[in-house]
């Protein structure tokens, strides 16, 4: 309506209302267009562009045209490495190229798999004739909620019977982790520094960052073993300040793929009670990395039955296959106790205000699809299945990959790769090494070497095999 900024009342040309009827030509009930009948005629343009620009400036003030969003203050912001190097790979014209950087899963021909019980919630939700596309409450689609709890926590869990967890629908794992985080520097009464695995999933860093908590790292991974560094990793926990918050991924680590064994998990809940620190679990892996999904889970179980106060960012991204509908919940459990119950309760309405500042209301799609298979006894058996598929295959592809390497005598040990899970494998292949495979072999991953294995299939194993073999010969 105001389409010049100029208010109602300013309006130039003649209207009804003042009882000079506009003339057809130019009743279009815009309230500027008759301006120009009040301009100088085309024949004067270059003084009539000058008083353009005078009327301009008198209209948005004397500052019009200056930015103060100049490039001395914005800088051109790196591009994100796992971006560019999909970008890198596309453009690679070699039919040889082998794209090892992707972060989702691929089946035996390189291509996106949709999960077949996906395709089956899919065609319920499309014959569903009650669906709308209203939006969802603030926390998210209940049901979809609250099967997500009882996957990630267990449905016979203390927490929920003790009504001390919430559970809230997010975009997926990384609005997850952002809720979480923005809620420890809201709320957290002393907003300590958060404490991340080296290496950890490079979000992570900015996540927190963002919200304005103090970062720091502790040793995570053993470039000797490729490996955990059980005792630098419980070193560091002891020596930071009582009350951190410690970043934990609950199973297929990323980008490294190490995970604790159970005996060492109980060695780090011992540390973290012991210094009294915050654990913040981020599992974007159930049922993927093992394909059980109880296993992969075991460690969020274990904090909750040992009574932690602890958060937990859960992403369905990978283990249904639904990367872009963005389906993901966060979940906070508090500490058991007399007031435990209404603490969460309390915390459970704080989320909820800085949602809906954030996102409002969550995405609906991904969640319906995920509620209807995590409440379908049915649909939640074939889903099982359907993890042992995408797992499955990952676990052929690394027995493949050593059988291979050992075959060949390649340089170096290569047990690592079986004994690594998830999507991910930290080969220990130096910055060199992964250019090469790149410009020689036309073979993508991340500079720190980290392959998916995802990317890996029958057809081009074989090939990934002799690059890397060849590679490590020339360069050691
Ligand atoms: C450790 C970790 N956390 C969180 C995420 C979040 O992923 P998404 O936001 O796609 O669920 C990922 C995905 O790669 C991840 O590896």
């Amino acid at each position: 309506m105001f389409s010049n900024g100029a208010p109602h009342g300013s309006r130039l040309q003649s209207s009804p209302h003042d009882g000079t009827a506009p003339s057809s030509s130019s009743n279009n009930n815009n309230s500027t267009l008759s301006t120009a009948s009040t301009l100088p005629s085309a024949s004067s343009s270059s003084s009539s562009s000058s008083r353009l620009s005078q009327i301009s400036s008198h209209i948005m003030g004397s500052t019009a045209g200056a930015s103060v969003f100049t490039t001395a203050q914005v800088a051109q912001a790196p591009e994100d490495p796992l971006f560019g190097l999909m970008r890198a790979y596309r453009q690679d014209s070699s039919d040889k190229k082998v794209d090892l950087g992707i972060g989702a899963y691929r089946d035996d021909n390189a291509k996106p798999w949709i999960l077949p019980v996906v395709q089956k919630a899919d065609a319920i939700l499309h014959n569903d004739p009650n669906l709308d596309h209203e939006y969802l409450p603030i926390s998210g689609l209940a049901n979809f909620t609250a099967a997500a709890q009882k996957l990630i926590l267990g449905a016979d869990s203390p927490a929920i019977q003790e009504n001390r967890a919430t559970s809230l629908q997010t975009i997926s794992g990384t609005g997850a982790v952002h809720l979480g985080a923005l809620f420890l520097a809201k709320f957290h009464p002393r907003r300590p520094t958060v404490y991340l695995s080296n290496p950890t999933w490079a979000n992570h860093n900015q996540i927190f960052t963002n919200v304005g908590l103090a970062i720091d790292k502790y040793p995570y991974f053993s470039a000797q073993t490729k490996g955990l560094d059980i005792d630098g990793m419980l070193s560091a926990l002891h020596a930071a300040p009582a009350g951190s918050i410690i970043v934990l991924h609950a199973c297929a680590h990323n980008p490294t793929g190490v995970d604790p064994t159970q005996d060492q998990w109980k060695q780090i809940a011992s540390v973290i009670r012991e210094r009294g620190h915050f654990p913040f679990f981020d599992c974007a892996y159930q049922g993927f990395a093992s394909g059980d999904l109880a296993r992969d889970a075991w460690a969020i179980r274990y904090f909750v039955q040992q009574g932690f106060e602890t958060c937990v960012a859960q992403s369905f991204a990978k283990n249904f296959g639904l990367y872009g509908e963005r389906a993901g919940a966060f979940h906070f459990v508090s500490a058991a106790g007399p007031d435990a119950a209404t603490a969460n309760r309390n915390i459970a309405s704080q989320l909820a205000i800085l949602q809906r500042s954030e996102i409002s209301n969550p995405p609906a799609y991904g969640s319906r699809i995920a509620s209807i298979v995590l409440n379908d006894p049915a649909l939640y058996a074939q889903w099982e299945q359907d993890l042992k598929t995408m797992s499955g295959r990952i676990i052929e592809m690394r027995r493949g990959l050593q059988q291979r390497l050992e075959a060949k005598g390649t340089p170096g040990s290569w047990n690592h790769i079986t004994s690594q899970i998830g999507m991910f494998s930290f080969t220990g292949l130096n910055e060199q090494q992964v250019q090469t495979l790149r410009e020689k072999w036309h073979i993508y991953m991340t500079k720190n070497g980290r392959i998916s294995m995802a990317g890996l299939n029958t057809h081009n194993i074989d090939y990934f095999a002799e690059a890397l073999d060849q590679t490590v010969r020339e360069t050691s």
